[in-house]
């Protein structure tokens, strides 16, 4: 197994003009209308990429804090942000520069998988800290039966990451893959209050990913 956190950031360059990108998941509709129920206030961005989920709950009234470790990502969100309440930093997730207990909600969508088996107790222990008590997070992670674990071929870089050869602005990303087992184990410090298996196909039917999706609390 390696002994470090890998890390490495998308080249955004090569999917700026993505419009999905730019647009929010249609998870966050629930997520706003959940943790605003429960009287949480502040939300972190945790892999921000252009900041389209940043810039919709700041516009929710939540005050937001994001970073990502690409550079051209925080500077897209500085140009797009204008005058919402959004702090955002240059950040590696498995050392992220903000205090302690900082935010009541966290939402890392499409990032903590990139990282490999060392990494993501790193990343983990992040959110905990980040935290408040009765904080939640949103987040997800590649599923081990699906293709780019079970056939692609990728390299890999320890027994449950595989780098990314596909062209495009993942290209050398790591992509850690989980099953159940391996959720329960890697969260184990948190309540989990939901754990879904999301398959996506393209509009051919070919599938283009197995995602699990986790909502789990501080206690
Ligand atoms: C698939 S994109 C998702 C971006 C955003 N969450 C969204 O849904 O639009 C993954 C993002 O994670 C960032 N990332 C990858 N590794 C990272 C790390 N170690 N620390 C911080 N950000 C990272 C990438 O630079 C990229 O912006």
């Amino acid at each position: 197994m390696e002994k470090e956190a890998i890390a490495k950031a998308w080249v955004w360059e090569k999917a700026k003009d993505i419009p999905s990108w730019l647009t929010p998941s249609k998870d966050v509709y629930y997520l706003s209308h959940k943790w605003k129920e429960e009287g949480k206030t502040s939300f972190m961005d945790f892999g921000t990429g252009l900041g389209r989920h940043a810039i919709y709950f700041a516009s929710e009234g939540f005050e937001v804090k994001a970073f990502d470790l690409s550079p051209e990502a925080v500077e897209t969100l500085k140009k797009r942000r204008g005058a919402l309440p959004i702090e955002v930093k240059l950040s590696d997730m498995h050392h992220v520069d903000y205090p302690d207990e900082c935010v009541d909600a966290l939402l890392a969508y499409h990032v903590v998988s990139h990282t490999n088996r060392k990494g993501i107790d790193l990343v983990v222990g992040e959110i905990y800290r980040l935290l408040k008590p009765q904080g939640e997070f949103f987040l997800d992670l590649c599923a081990k039966d699906g293709w780019m674990f079970t056939s692609s071929g990728y390299p890999k870089l320890d027994e449950d990451t595989v780098i990314s050869q596909e062209e495009g602005p993942e290209y050398g990303v790591p992509h850690l893959c989980v099953n159940l087992e391996d959720i329960k184990a890697i969260f184990k410090g948190f309540s989990l209050l939901s754990v879904e298996k999301i398959i996506s196909y393209d509009e051919a039917g070919k599938e283009k990913y197995r995602h699990y999706w986790i909502l789990g609390k501080k206690e």
